[in-house]
């Protein structure tokens, strides 16, 4: 059985009025569809520690930096359906874009200083984009508990900021990143690697891990990244937008006896893959 589409906004309110007027936890997943197990891990994590499950489908179209991008994203919606019908949510919401944006529609949510940078520089306009539908989909789920992946690493870390500084009622829960067997990380994007660039594909989170690891040793920091971009070179990986060892939560460069993050964003047969990784503490 496919799990419940909702598309009205009225139908889903009365629905999220009554759970909570029952007293029950209501979770959300925001996804833009196309789902894997990646999706997926988010859904089970949200069934075990909520009553009510939603998960949202928006292809947000503010949130991509070109048309060919927006109109090139996989749209699955029946797939979906189906894939979480065995998982049992209450609702797989799915808006239409005058629903999202109504005409005259003119307000934009922008948290600044951690957007700035990484795919922020990249990609310009693309949080504003996630802030401004991630706060409305809060509002429209009224959702207690929103569950994000690492995946999207800057994408969480700019969510507890917009629900720290606006005081939003919901909390917010990261994620593991869920990989494919050989170590690449899950994204819609991934299907429109060729048979041979999804096999390259493994150098990637290969060469983060390695970096990670060097840098966790001790290594020069720079003599590594620069090692790590000659590496994916010669697999084939590239251009790599960025390479960047951070502070973990600001995304500011690291700080001593602060978590750090290592980041990346590389273009592989015009499919622009981003991963990071958690690097271990200095010794
Ligand atoms: P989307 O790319 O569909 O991802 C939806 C959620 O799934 C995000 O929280 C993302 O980090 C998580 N996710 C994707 N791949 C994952 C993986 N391999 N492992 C774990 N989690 C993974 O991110 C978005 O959509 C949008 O920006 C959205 C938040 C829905 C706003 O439009």
């Amino acid at each position: 059985m496919s799990a419940p589409i909702v598309t009205s906004l009225d139908e889903l309110r009365r629905a999220t009025q009554a759970w909570r007027r029952a007293g029950q936890r209501v979770g959300v997943v925001p996804t833009m569809g196309a789902l894997h197990d990646g999706h997926l891990s988010l859904v089970r994590a949200a069934k075990a520690e909520c009553d009510r499950v939603i998960v949202t489908l928006f292809v947000n179209p503010r949130q991509f930096n070109s048309a060919e991008d927006y109109d090139k994203y996989p749209r699955t919606e029946l797939a979906d359906a189906e894939l979480l019908g065995p998982l049992g949510i209450d609702a797989l919401f799915v808006p239409d874009g005058a629903q999202v944006y109504p005409p005259g529609h003119a307000t934009t949510v922008s948290v600044s200083g951690i957007t700035d940078t990484l795919e922020g520089a990249h990609r310009p306009g693309h949080f504003d984009g996630v802030a401004t539908v991630v706060t409305m989909l809060f509002n429209m789920t009224q959702a207690d508990r929103a569950y994000f992946g690492e995946k999207d690493w800057q994408q969480l870390q700019l969510v507890r900021r917009l629900v720290a500084d606006l005081k939003l009622p919901v909390e917010i829960v990261g994620c593991p990143t869920v990989r494919a067997d050989d170590g690449l990380a899950m994204s819609s994007r991934n299907q429109r690697l060729s048979v041979t660039a999804r096999q390259q594909a493994r150098a990637l989170p290969e060469a983060l891990l390695a970096a990670a690891a060097a840098i966790g040793s001790g290594a020069n920091v720079d003599d590594v990244l620069t090692q790590t971009r000659e590496t994916l070179a010669q697999n084939g990986i590239g251009p790599v937008e960025y390479i960047e060892l951070r502070d973990s939560e600001s995304l500011r460069p690291p700080r001593p006896c602060h978590p750090r993050r290592l980041l990346v964003a590389a273009w592989l047969d015009g499919v622009r893959l981003i991963d990071n990784v958690e690097v271990p503490p200095a010794n």
